[in-house]
């Protein structure tokens, strides 16, 4: 039976966070609405000794202390008061891509990786995302639930309020769908937002190897109509690689998708370059991966509202040493969004602050782009900035506390965890 070690109780508090070291809202007054950008990526709005009224989970002032303070509605009686002085307050982390609907880690794989393995030869051999698929399939839709509530009580420890989660481990009509009712069930135990995405075309399952224009046709025509229908998913995300779908058939897949009315997404250049021209037609709110891109499509992604999002977790965990390009994407003036990509074999982790040390340390971002990428561009990768990545009155109450000085430290301290505390909607998690 799903058992839930958390319940949401459904009732928003009344909250003003005063004295904040450093309060980052994340807002940029030039900005505009789209996706931030090149320099733009740097500015994250901080105010000293900042503050921010919360009421009915929502943010109703910010700014400096003494003049928030001042907007406190009077006789409001179950006001808490959080002092934050000497910590960093920011909007709560999106994390735009993670796949949490899964039953056990891959330790062999994980052994035979240190033995030299690699990624495509360990998923010829049977391995990788295929080896996920029996325990997905076996398991009951509250026992699948109770893992994904666990991820993301384990990523609101860690600052994150807002998170994608993929299904993409049943491969099956029947398992695709509990995987998106097990995200629905546990979404209703976590007071953050999920976002759930069919990732139905994950890799081809192994029943359908020898015609994998079979299984694109039911995933056309009936795994998306029923998702769709049953409002299940607001994404459909599709790995196109070498090995998994190709840029043909994932065209097939975005066409059913944006036929339902639901939103694109893709996994692409993660092994290989692709040509992303005739995937940016479709408009996708992201493309995630993008290891190798190629100088031609920098100023098409440039000109798109379409977010690059990095996941270097995924590098590191496989041992890689070449990393997204994270500098040569910016200074093209792409958006770029960052994200944990919590998965079984290629990252588990539900760290955001571990992606920013990433992110800093080896794909040399600055902290501040960093953070902007983990927030706004984050919000901006699920189509959620109007309510999602930046502290501006009338948006969710989404806010992380961390206990550190400069923001900087966000992605300075690593393999230890700084946030003291979460609050999703205007209550804590
Ligand atoms: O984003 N690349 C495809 N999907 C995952 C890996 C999934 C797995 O190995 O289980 C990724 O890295
Ligand atoms: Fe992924």
């Amino acid at each position: 039976m799903f058992a839930p070690t958390r319940i949401y109780s459904g009732t928003p508090m009344a909250v003003l966070l005063t004295h904040a070291a450093q309060l980052l809202t994340l807002r940029a007054p030039h900005a505009g609405s789209g996706p931030r950008r090149g320099a733009q990526m740097r500015e994250l709005g901080m105010v000293d000794d900042g503050a921010l009224l919360i009421l009915d989970g929502k943010i109703a002032a910010v700014g400096v202390t003494d003049e928030v303070a001042k907007q406190l509605p009077p006789g409001r009686a179950s006001l808490e008061d959080i002092d934050c002085r000497g910590k960093v307050v920011l909007p709560g982390f999106v994390d735009s891509h993670t796949h949490p609907v899964f039953t056990a880690p891959r330790l062999i794989d994980f052994e035979k990786r240190i033995s030299g393995a690699g990624y495509e030869e360990i998923a010829e051999a049977g391995g990788g995302i295929r080896t996920s698929l029996r325990g997905v399939r076996e398991a009951s839709t509250a026992g699948l639930a109770q893992h994904v509530l666990s991820a993301l009580i384990q990523m609101s420890a860690q600052g994150t309020t807002t998170v994608e989660a993929k299904s993409g481990y049943g491969l099956s009509l029947e398992a695709e769908i509990k995987s998106l009712e097990a995200v629905r069930e546990a979404s209703r135990h976590w007071n953050g937002t999920v976002v759930p995405t069919l990732l139905g075309a994950h890799v081809v399952p192994p029943e359908y190897r020898s015609n994998p224009d079979e299984y694109v046709r039911l995933l056309c025509e009936e795994l998306i109509p029923q998702v769709a229908g049953r409002e299940l998913a607001t994404f459909v995300d599709v790995f196109c690689e070498r090995g998994a779908f190709s840029p043909e058939r994932t065209q097939l897949i975005f066409r059913a998708a944006a036929g339902h009315k639901l939103g694109i997404r893709a996994h692409v250049c993660q092994l290989t370059a692709a040509n992303l021209g005739p995937l940016l037609l479709f408009h996708p709110a992201s493309l995630d991966h993008m290891d190798f891109v190629r100088d031609d499509d920098l100023p098409l992604l440039a000109a798109s509202d379409t977010v690059a999002t990095l996941l270097p977790a995924a590098n590191y965990f496989l041992g890689l040493s070449t990393f997204p390009p994270a500098r040569r994407l910016i200074d093209a003036g792409v958006a770029v969004a960052l994200a944990t990509d919590y998965n079984p074999g290629t990252a588990p982790t539900p760290s955001m602050p571990f992606v920013l040390s990433a992110a800093c340390t080896q794909m040399k971002m600055l902290p501040a782009e960093a953070i902007t990428a983990a927030t706004y561009n984050g919000a901006r990768a699920l189509r959620l900035q109007h309510r999602k990545g930046s502290l501006e009155v009338g948006k969710d109450a989404d806010v992380a506390i961390f206990d550190v000085e400069d923001y900087r430290e966000l992605a300075y301290w690593f393999g230890v965890n700084r946030c003291s505390r979460t609050i999703a909607m205007g209550s804590s998690v």
